[in-house]
């Protein structure tokens, strides 16, 4: 990239990394390329206003239109040009966007001279402006003074083909002070915090010296190619200082805050979190399936015991059919025998059974209502049979304290599926399939299963005291612990 200003002579020379450039100057030929990527062959002329003179291809003088792309190509090398060519400034007597920078300490040489050596031959006048002022010294040599700084404009005067042309070039001049009497200051807080990773390469920085608006800044890096623990929380004191003075900061390195979760500790934390969500779930699932015989393990644990405070006299009563149905039926046995035997005298608690416990012919039906309110729960043993009025009284008087008053929780225990009942009132159909229970006489025997289980977790939570000697009775399959 060339910058030149426009209306002044230039040229661009073509260097060959050939060893024999002489056989091969015939073959030099120049091409400029204009946006769209079209290229094309300069044939310059001698009278043209761009000439070719040797390897060197010459502009008499640049213009604004010879902005663009230029390469030479000679032999198998090409070399490559971006011309920027700047508007000339009329105002002035140089153009600033081509001015060059020179810093000068104060009683030090400075020194200008103006020397062209391509256009040496053709050179007829050079002068020195300093400010656009012209000085009669030429080449300039002095101890720069503070009054010295300014622009320096070095103008040749030449002639070409019977034109006169003039090449202007410019130097911006500081003078600074000498730097040991400069009293020196560090900029930035006087504390910098920093924070870092173990073990990370730290950021680079760039060094650097310069002078801007005729201050002189410089810097110094200190780089610590990997963070180490002993690193950390330790003062790193930086100190400039001369004859005048002296400055100092403080530098110190953090371990980056928590806020930046490094990688490793994001993935493991996720991972964690998975296993146990995981964990969790898998919990849960089992509570609910295991929800009956953790309850009881709860119950047996704690020695809870609902029952002492609620004044009733018995945990369930027992509601099951008695008229027209034999004896030795089903469902008489499971309600007379099975269930007594096993509530009562294996897992201790207290059933009211109407037929055992009331004396025949001395019950009137309030006193049904009355013990069905006596008690906690009521288990109904449904059969498809279930239809004698008492029995209907019992369900429907139970019912009532269920549904209404909210004061006994009832319990089902089928013998068929509640479907193949046509009498059951709406209300028992609406019941939590929890409370409905199934009881299969060749499959639920065993203290153990989950019909018994199932039972218990309905029935109220009771400090259990059973009666050992009586179990026996009852064909025990298994114990419970
Ligand atoms: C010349 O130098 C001075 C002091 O360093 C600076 O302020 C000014 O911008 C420079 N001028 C140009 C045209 O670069
Ligand atoms: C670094 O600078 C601090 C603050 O100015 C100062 O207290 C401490 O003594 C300095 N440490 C060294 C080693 O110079």
């Amino acid at each position: 990239r060339i910058s030149v200003v426009e209306g002044e002579p230039f040229y661009l020379k073509c260097c060959s990394s050939s060893s024999a450039p002489e056989n091969e100057a015939a073959t030099l030929k120049w091409y400029r390329s204009t946006p769209p990527h079209q290229r094309t062959e300069l044939h310059p002329g001698p009278t043209a206003r761009i000439t070719l003179h040797k390897d060197m291809l010459e502009f008499w003088p640049v213009k604004l239109e010879d902005q663009g792309s230029y390469f030479c190509q000679l032999g198998n090398d090409t070399q490559e040009w971006m011309l920027n060519v700047i508007r000339r400034n009329n105002q002035s007597c140089f153009t600033e966007k081509q001015v060059k920078s020179q810093t000068v300490r104060v009683r030090k040489s400075l020194q200008i001279s103006c020397s062209n050596s391509y256009y040496r031959d053709q050179i007829h006048r050079t002068s020195l402006y300093k400010n656009c002022k012209k000085i009669a010294e030429t080449p300039l040599l002095k101890n720069a003074e503070f009054e010295d700084q300014g622009y320096y404009s070095c103008v040749f005067s030449l002639r070409h083909d019977g034109k006169l042309y003039s090449i202007t070039k410019t130097l911006n001049v500081t003078v600074v002070k000498d730097p040991s009497e400069v009293i020196p200051v560090i900029l930035g807080p006087k504390l910098t915090q920093v924070e870092v990773e173990l073990g990370i390469l730290s950021p680079n920085y760039f060094s650097s010296s310069r002078t801007l608006e005729g201050k002189l800044y410089a810097s110094r890096i200190l780089r610590i190619k990997k963070i180490r623990e002993d690193n950390l929380n330790v003062l790193y004191n930086c100190t400039v200082s001369s004859t005048r003075g002296t400055d100092s900061k403080s530098f110190i390195l953090l371990r980056k805050g928590a806020a930046d979760i490094p990688g490793h500790v994001f993935t493991g934390g996720m991972i964690a979190a998975t296993v146990v969500s995981v964990v969790v779930l898998c919990l849960a699932v089992m509570c609910v399936i295991y929800r009956v015989d953790l309850v009881l393990c709860y119950r047996r644990w704690t020695g809870r015991d609902e029952t002492l405070t609620d004044g009733k006299t018995y945990d369930a009563f027992v509601s099951y059919l008695r008229d027209c149905q034999p004896e030795d039926g089903e469902e008489y046995t499971f309600a007379v025998e099975t269930l007594p035997t096993a509530l009562e005298k294996h897992f201790g608690y207290k059933l009211c059974i109407f037929e055992r416990d009331v004396e025949p012919g001395g019950a009137a039906l309030d006193d049904l209502h009355s013990l069905i309110q006596k008690s906690r729960r009521l288990i109904i043993v449904l059969s498809k049979s279930y239809m004698s009025h008492q029995v209907r009284y019992e369900l429907e008087s139970g019912l009532h304290e269920a549904l209404v008053e909210r004061k006994i929780k009832i319990i089902l225990i089928q013998f068929a599926p509640a479907g193949d009942f046509t009498f059951l009132p709406q209300s028992l159909k609406l019941l939590k399939s929890h409370r409905v229970l199934q009881w299969k006489a060749d499959q639920s025997p065993s203290y153990n299963s989950r019909f018994w289980k199932n039972l218990l977790y309905l029935m109220p939570a009771k400090a259990i005291r059973p009666d050992r000697g009586s179990s026996e009775v009852l064909p025990v399959l298994a114990e419970v612990s």
